[in-house]
């Protein structure tokens, strides 16, 4: 997806993102646990797409005098995220092609990297900047009801191809030394599947347009009152550059 879409997506749904980002909230408490024993205090942190700030302050309760800094793609939600944790270092960018000038302790990013372009390059470079990196990712199979409903029709509708847990796993070892990893599932249920695409709208995780001459489907799909299940498949890792 354009970044300009991207970042409109997510400075729109900043507003709305705290009250429907329950699976977020989570992952972020969990990665920041999975960080919570690590060999070393982690002095200067770096939140990679921070979004409205769960993941800093999640990690917060383990390290409350580090000094973060908080990236996102969107001013809105760098803004939200300032409100709630004040005096730390905020830039507004694509991460994938920022040039940080500084190192970290530890880099971190919750459900962020299925919006980058080439996970395996940032990897790579993220590791020389931080000593220690740990991300969580959406997997294969993921919302597999939502985007089964639509494939049916030929209607694309989610925006990410998702990785599988081997080949992530397998990426992943060749970054750094996987110091821990882990998988969960989250599941939200609606009504229907307009319930799970408002649901995606207000975390700015639309995906797809509509192909014009499918429109019709789409909204009778959307509306059949049929109950749908959104399965986050999460991936967690903590990974360790020698
Ligand atoms: C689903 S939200 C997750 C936010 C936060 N980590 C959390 O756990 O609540 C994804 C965030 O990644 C940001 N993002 C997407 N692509 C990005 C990029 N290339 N550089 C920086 N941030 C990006 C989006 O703006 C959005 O705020």
């Amino acid at each position: 997806m354009k970044l300009n879409r991207l970042s409109n997506n997510f400075d729109e749904a900043s507003a709305s993102y705290d009250q429907h980002a329950s699976v977020q909230k989570k992952t972020s408490e969990h990665l920041a646990y999975l960080c919570s024993s690590l060999p070393e205090k982690p002095k200067k942190i770096l939140d990679i797409g921070c979004g409205t700030g769960f993941t800093t302050l999640a990690l917060q309760k383990y390290y409350r005098n580090a000094t973060y800094t908080l990236c996102d793609l969107s001013k809105n939600m760098i803004l939200s995220a300032k409100n709630k944790i004040p005096n730390q270092i905020y830039i507004v960018g694509d991460a994938e092609n920022y040039t940080f000038n500084d190192t970290y302790d530890l880099g971190i990013s919750n459900l962020a990297l299925q919006w980058f372009e080439n996970i395996e390059s940032f990897l790579s470079g993220i590791l020389l900047q931080c000593k220690y990196f740990a991300f969580s990712i959406p997997i294969e199979g993921s919302f597999a009801a939502y985007k089964n409903l639509f494939a049916e029709k030929n209607i694309p509708i989610l925006a990410h191809h998702y990785w599988n847990i081997d080949a992530l796993l397998a990426l992943a070892k060749k970054q750094g030394d996987v110091i821990r990893s882990d998988f969960k599932r989250y599941d939200l249920f609606f009504e229907n599947a307009l319930g799970a695409a408002k649901h995606f709208k207000s975390i700015g995780a639309q995906g797809m347009t509509t192909p014009q001459n499918k429109i019709k489907i789409a909204a009778r799909l959307l509306a059949n009152p049929v109950e749908i299940n959104l399965n986050y498949d999460i991936f967690f890792t903590v990974l360790w550059k020698k």
